[in-house]
């Protein structure tokens, strides 16, 4: 299914290429944003319907900054494209893409692991909580349990017609996350909706869609009931904040609004398409985030969300996109010609070497400025945000320590009869480009290594294969004299040491070690 969505997305590449060619002056909001932004990927059933769209608008003078409350026509025909293309690509998308793909990751993130996997991955499961609650009676990653939640069934369009914010905890920490089920659809194909304001807790300008799913989760009566007494009384240790997608934008504004709010805080009422859905009033506020995370999220707010907690006004925490040089997640970059900021905090670009934009530029405002060549909503599904960032903090290391019960080999000109030996570590299930292995050890009856081998290609759920060889060469080709298969079960996620055996009965001594690296560094 991933597979047949993906390949429809490349079917056509549509360019627009007379928009390229411009140049601006507005040093934030120059053509560079649109240049390739124009060549998108759709699927071909659509054709007609999206290029129709796409031509409406019509080009502007290159030096003019788009304006947000403009009516028509639509000035970046492409981001209407990509509107056009989440739409459509979030109807396909079904269920058991958006979460089921993620659990193998989910499940080997872990206490030690740090705390922007661990939200990465609070983030992922408000999409699948039952399956949660059931795998996880003891609780998460070291005790993660849920406390509370809110679910809103009423529509569905991104996964199966679930609103859910959910209250977890682990001791006195605290973690809040939000879906981004619906609205997917709808704010994307609405960016020059109204921005609002609720001066009363710090919120300027912000989209009118985020706004009001915050509105509406504050205004019901699990905010005050549930939510907010628990958060009051039982999470000393710190409230962090997480969601994807839609979610990340409403975690956001919730965190802005709880650090400038006081104890009280007066809501208005909410009304949706002309009908008043709740009522205002003012609700319990005894909360102060810690630190705010977000996978995939959209710009949200033409004044930058604030942390009022603190005087640089930084959310400790990091905001994650996917960008490629081919593909990227559409999503957070849509909002950035009708300059909607992202929040203020540290900000990391996924790709093949990820990079850091710190808390304060210009650049964590508003990246992703400049799009790849194909948007792909597979890269902003959980799952391969869980992926990327495993593999950029996780590293998986073994180390063959000796090996004992080598058979002694048929004496041959110029070679001794004992085994000169060395051990290669590959993945069973996947080809790796390059195989870790051991030194030789020349004429050993029970040889030992010393060498911690790092895998670099790991990726969760490889069998790893332990080959001992007998080095021959230049007088013949390297014999492999045993294997042995390491299911990831036997070291996934607290590693692994002792010894196992080749099917030839050699005798290995083997340790699988699993770390992280600092965040700070990728
Ligand atoms: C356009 O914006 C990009 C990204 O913000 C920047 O790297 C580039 O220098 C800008 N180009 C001009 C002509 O201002
Ligand atoms: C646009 O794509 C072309 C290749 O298709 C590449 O050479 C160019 O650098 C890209 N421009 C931007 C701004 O990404
Ligand atoms: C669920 O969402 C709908 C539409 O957004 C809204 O009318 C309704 O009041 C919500 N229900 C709850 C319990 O918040
Ligand atoms: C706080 O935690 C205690 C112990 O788990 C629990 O009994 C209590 O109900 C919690 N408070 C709230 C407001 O939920
Ligand atoms: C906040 O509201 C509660 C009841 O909802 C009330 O008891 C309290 O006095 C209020 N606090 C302030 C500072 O207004
Ligand atoms: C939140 O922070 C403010 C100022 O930093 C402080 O006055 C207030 O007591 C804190 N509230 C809670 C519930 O911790």
């Amino acid at each position: 299914m991933a597979w047949v969505l993906r390949c429809a997305g490349l079917l056509m590449i549509c360019c627009l290429s007379t928009e390229a060619s411009e140049g601006g002056k507005d040093k934030r909001f120059n053509q560079s944003a649109r240049v390739n932004g124009t060549g998108f990927a759709i699927a071909a059933e659509s054709k007609q319907l999206l290029s129709s769209k796409a031509l409406r608008g019509t080009k502007k003078d290159s030096e003019e900054i788009p304006d947000p409350n403009e009516e028509e026509p639509i000035p970046l025909p492409s981001i209407h494209f990509i509107a056009e293309y989440i739409d459509m690509a979030s109807k396909q998308i079904n269920t058991e893409l958006a979460y089921i793909p993620a659990r193998p990751y989910l499940n080997i993130i872990t206490n030690s692991s740090p705390i922007q996997l661990q939200m990465a991955g609070i983030a992922a499961w408000a999409y699948d909580l039952e399956y949660f609650k059931m795998a996880y009676p003891d609780g998460w990653a070291g005790g993660w349990k849920v406390v509370a939640e809110y679910i809103n069934t009423t529509q569905s369009l991104l996964v199966d017609g679930h609103d859910v914010v959910a209250l977890l905890a682990k001791g006195k920490n605290c973690a809040i996350t939000f879906s981004g089920t619906h609205g997917l659809a709808d704010w994307s194909t609405n960016l020059n909706i109204q921005q609002a304001s609720l001066p009363q807790c710090g919120l300027f300008g912000v989209h009118e869609g985020f706004l009001e799913a915050f509105l509406q989760f504050m205004l019901n009566d699990d905010w005050s009931d549930s939510f907010e007494p628990y958060l009051a009384e039982n999470c000393s240790e710190g409230i962090h904040v997480t969601g994807h997608s839609q979610g990340a934008a409403v975690a956001a504004v919730f965190a802005a609004c709880m650090n400038a709010a006081g104890t009280n805080l007066t809501l208005p009422d909410l009304w949706r398409f002309g009908k008043l859905v709740h009522a205002g009033r003012t609700v319990r506020t005894r909360v102060n985030v810690t630190d705010l995370h977000g996978l995939g999220g959209p710009g949200i707010s033409t004044t930058q969300l604030w942390n009022y907690q603190r005087p640089d006004g930084v959310f400790p925490g990091s905001r994650f996109f996917n960008q490629d040089y081919m593909s990227f997640d559409p999503v957070p970059w849509l909002t950035y010609a009708f300059r909607y900021t992202h929040p203020r905090a540290r900000t990391v670009k996924m790709s093949d070497r990820p990079q850091n934009f710190g808390a304060m530029t210009e650049e964590s405002m508003f990246e992703p400025t400049i799009v790849s060549f194909v948007p792909d909503i597979m890269f902003h599904l959980p799952p391969e945000y869980l992926r990327r960032i495993v593999m950029a903090i996780r590293s998986v290391s073994v180390k063959v320590v000796q090996a004992r019960g080598l058979p002694t080999r048929s004496a041959r000109p110029l070679l001794g009869d004992k085994p000169s030996i060395y051990a290669t570590i590959e993945a069973s299930n996947r080809k790796w480009r390059t195989t870790p292995r051991t030194s030789k050890k020349k004429n050993m009856a029970s040889p030992a290594w010393g060498e911690t081998l790092h895998l670099e290609e790991y990726e969760p759920g490889d069998e790893l294969e332990v080959k001992v060889w007998d080095a021959v060469w230049p007088w013949g080709v390297d014999k492999a004299v045993g294997t042995v298969k390491l299911n990831s079960k036997a070291f996934e996620p607290h590693g692994f040491d002792g010894w196992v055996s080749t099917e030839s009965g050699i005798r290995l001594k083997v340790s699988v070690v699993i770390s992280y690296r600092d965040m700070d560094g990728i």
